[in-house]
């Protein structure tokens, strides 16, 4: 409880405590307490500098050190008192390392703010996250790899519209996503790189009088070198911007590759069977099974670009350097990042463990005239059409055949001649499905061979 008559943190300027519900709006400790790692190393790398610089004393730097030490093992134990009217993590922190080690807690602050505290905890916790995205993310590139390695040549629809189109093969279709999440890495990377300056020392926001090293602290917390300018240092929150859209971009990815997923395993289409790990079953259908992650993995995106947008909203009016808007950054980056995160595990089981039906696909494959484009192709190499006129052959071949109530290869040479009489026999070989997909090997094509190119260059990458 809020002693009313007493102010817990600004007792010197403040007559009365806060109104229970400002108390309320006002703490974040309900959820920044998930930077307590990054706030402890935070401040023990800024008592160690006090203690380099003579700002403060060896004597005192190392109890601090120590009692922040004691303050980690309390939160990961669970033991550590958490008071609402402390506001944050920050001065939860301080609080109880005050308890522990008496008057050189007082010390600790010297030549820093909460401003460059957060702005420099939030970052570390960040930056945590781009690299354990990376791993989830590579996780989901072996298993996509694992799938196309399979089925390198066995053949399926590829659709454009969602209308048959031409005969891919399922290994190219994996390797899609294995770019996708490949940018994404490199996306994570990137903005981790970008975002690796040191806030500490930009105090409040304009530096501090004290004799400080920020260079010191930077690399003491992994940082390739200070934040170049104090007002910016606090007030940038770019870097979770950043991580937001990246993330964004992912699960875009994760729900496009849901909805195939969705599709695919419809009694429909029948092209893949997603294993009962990752099924559901109805309470009232004994027959049913859903794709229940798959779906989950669709919608999830809706809640990271939802962070995305909100921040933004944020911090696009905001005058520098500091205002207190900024704590709602983090809710929406916890969030976002621990949805990703489970999003990218879903995946990762879901792709493992997936059985692609490969008749199915191939029968898929074989029918709604999808080597149409061949027997053109062929048209002008074999008897010099042009192009145009090719189409115009074709299209006619293929409202024959769908008269007829068949594919293109069950037409006669006769039906194929009505169409243009120098057409040979020799036509039958570009309509099958194996031939169509072989002969795309072109740089990046759906052939075999173009599929296991990449597919050994991937490998190559991830070693
Ligand atoms: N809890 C605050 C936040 O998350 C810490 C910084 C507070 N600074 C201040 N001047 N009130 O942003």
């Amino acid at each position: 409880m809020t002693d009313k008559t007493r102010n817990t943190m600004w007792g010197g300027r403040f007559a009365a405590g806060p109104d229970a519900i400002m108390e309320a709006i006002n703490a974040s400790i309900g959820f920044d307490q998930r930077l307590a790692p990054q706030d402890i190393q935070g401040s023990r790398a800024h008592a160690a500098m006090l203690a380099a610089t003579g700002i403060i004393s060896d004597s005192d730097a190392e109890a601090i050190g120590e009692g922040l030490l004691t303050v980690l093992s309390e939160i990961e134990t669970g033991a550590f008192p958490f008071r609402v009217e402390l506001e944050d993590i920050h001065m939860n922190v301080e609080a109880r390392l005050k308890e522990l080690i008496g008057e050189p807690a007082g010390r600790l602050h010297t030549g820093r703010s909460r401003n460059d505290q957060v702005a420099t905890d939030f970052r570390l916790w960040v930056r945590d996250q781009c690299d354990a995205v990376t791993e989830g993310l590579t996780a989901l590139i072996r298993a996509l790899l694992g799938q196309a390695e399979a089925g390198a040549d066995w053949v399926m629809p590829g659709f454009t519209h969602l209308q048959t189109a031409q005969p891919v093969t399922w290994g190219h279709h994996m390797m899609a996503y294995v770019e996708m999440f490949g940018r994404d890495v490199s996306r994570f990377r990137d903005a981790r790189a970008r975002m690796n300056e040191g806030p500490l020392g930009a105090a409040a926001l304009a530096g501090t009088s004290f004799p400080i090293d920020r260079e010191m602290t930077a690399k003491a917390l992994g940082f390739d070198r200070p934040a170049a300018n104090s007002l910016d240092a606090v007030s940038d929150r770019d870097f979770a911007l950043e991580f937001l859209g990246a993330a964004s971009i992912c699960a875009m990815h994760l729900s496009r590759l849901a909805e195939e997923l969705v599709i695919w395993s419809s009694a429909q289409f029948r092209f893949v069977t997603i294993s009962d790990r990752f099924s559901t079953g109805s309470s009232i259908m004994p027959q049913k099974k859903n794709p229940d992650a798959a779906e989950l993995l669709r919608a999830k995106l809706g809640r990271i670009l939802g962070a995305n947008v909100a921040l933004f909203t944020v911090m696009k009016g905001l005058p520098l350097a500091y205002s207190k808007d900024m704590q709602e950054d983090k809710e929406q980056v916890f969030d976002a990042a621990d949805t990703l995160m489970l999003g990218l595990a879903a995946m990762e089981g879901m792709v493992r463990d997936l059985t692609a039906n490969r008749a199915n696909l191939e029968a898929a494959a074989a029918s709604g005239f999808s080597t149409a484009t061949d027997l053109a192709d062929w048209l002008v190499r074999a008897l010099g059409l042009p192009f145009r006129d090719a189409h115009h052959v074709t299209g006619a071949l293929v409202k024959r055949a769908e008269e007829k109530g068949c594919d293109l290869p069950d037409l006669t040479l006769d039906e194929m001649r009505d169409a243009h009489a120098d057409i040979t026999d020799a036509v039958y070989e570009v309509l099958g499905v194996h031939n169509s997909v072989a002969s795309r090997t072109s740089y990046g094509g759906t052939a075999p061979e173009q599929v296991r190119v990449q597919i050994a260059r991937w490998k190559e990458k991830l070693t």
